[in-house]
């Protein structure tokens, strides 16, 4: 990549082909302290208000520097890397490869917590990873109750629901969801009904004194490349029709249409929704419904086999931050009579650690 002149024009060359950057562009991006804020970094003018015909006067390059004069008068001095860093993803953190995984991962990117940690390089690593494998394990964060909530603002904002800031996750009498039991969950993602759905959940272990009651996840990407490769035909259908989840309760209706697969525009994976107790297909015809029951069926076995399920225990003071839009989870049933098992949850959304990593990023230079 490299920025060119040619007649008072400036051109941007990458992979053998040039173009002309438009000389607003470049007038949009006009610095220095009368035009562009120092800390915020938002323009100091507004760019609807200028005559959109600007052209450039005068313009001259060095290696590091470009300098414009334009027709309205007005003079910047921009770096190259400046310009370059906009034609690149490099600030995104779709530079972070994933990292599939199965029932044979053995790390389970554990990172100790400290109570300064939120500003070091350690929640840097741990955001990395978490981008990487979908989940990170932190350890020894303290019991107390609610802590979840200072955690969670603590990398970014809370993610409120009509459960509330957090939830309880214990067995109590006459629940709401299969969650407040002892029962063992399927692997599955949460609130599939809302939109957006929550990016990402945070668990935190309280107590579990009991044997079972084993955390289970799954990577829904491996499943979905393995799909897609074995079963095109289960693939295509779960990426095509959008199907009904809901929530209902005495105080709310919640609905939302989704693919059970949802790839991004270049087909790639970008998410699963799962949860066959609360999903409705529309009615169709009776060959593509038998295609539409026979993929979900083999989908669910996917997820529910051995081979992709991790299973561990959460300890006091573990916990988990997964990505509810990649990863599925469940649990294993539990003995009340043993003792208490008590965690808490809450959400945050994909802004909060895109937000945190740019900034980890920016202050510690990486
Ligand atoms: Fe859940």
């Amino acid at each position: 990549m490299k920025i060119e002149l040619s007649e008072n024009k400036v051109f941007f060359e990458n992979n053998g082909s040039k173009k002309e950057i438009h000389p607003f562009w470049l007038r949009e991006r006009v610095n220095g302290e009368n035009y562009v804020d120092k800390s915020t970094k938002q323009r100091l003018f507004d760019p609807t208000e200028l005559n959109g015909n600007v052209k450039i006067k005068n313009v001259s390059l060095s290696d590091k520097f470009l300098e414009i004069i334009f027709s309205d008068g007005i003079k910047t001095k921009l770096t190259i890397q400046s310009i370059l860093n906009e034609f690149s993803n490099i600030n995104e953190v779709k530079f972070i490869k994933k990292i599939r995984w199965d029932s044979s991962l053995s790390n389970l990117n554990n990172f100790k917590f400290n109570h300064n940690f939120f500003e070091e390089k350690i929640m840097y690593e741990a955001l990395i990873s978490f981008y990487k494998f979908g989940f990170v394990i932190f350890k020894k964060v303290p019991t107390e109750k609610n802590f979840i909530v200072k955690f969670a603002n603590s990398i970014g904002s809370i993610r409120r629901t009509n459960f509330g800031e957090f939830f309880n996750v214990k067995s109590k009498p006459n629940p709401n969801d299969l969650a407040y039991t002892s029962l063992p969950l399927a692997p599955h993602t949460d609130n599939p009904y809302r939109n957006p759905v929550p990016c990402i959940q945070l668990l935190h272990c309280i107590e579990n004194e009991v044997s079972g009651g084993y955390s289970t996840l799954v990577d829904g990407y491996t499943v979905t490349e393995k799909l897609k490769k074995d079963y095109p035909d289960y693939f295509k259908i779960l990426t095509e029709i959008k199907v009904r989840y809901q929530f209902i309760d005495k105080d709310v209706v919640l609905e939302d249409w989704s693919e059970m697969i949802k790839l991004d525009e270049n087909q790639n994976f970008k998410q699963v929704r799962f949860s066959p107790r609360l999903d409705f297909v529309p009615l169709m015809d009776k060959e593509k419904l038998n295609l539409y029951y026979a993929a979900r069926n083999k989908i669910s076995e996917l997820y529910n086999s051995d081979k992709y399920r991790l299973e561990f225990k959460l300890t006091p003071g573990d916990l988990l931050m997964m990505d509810n839009y990649r990863l599925l989870h469940g649990r294993t049933s539990y003995d009340t009579n043993e003792g208490n098992r008590f965690l808490q949850g809450c959400y945050i959304d994909y802004d909060s650690t895109e937000g945190k990593l740019k900034h980890l990023k920016r202050k510690f230079n990486f």
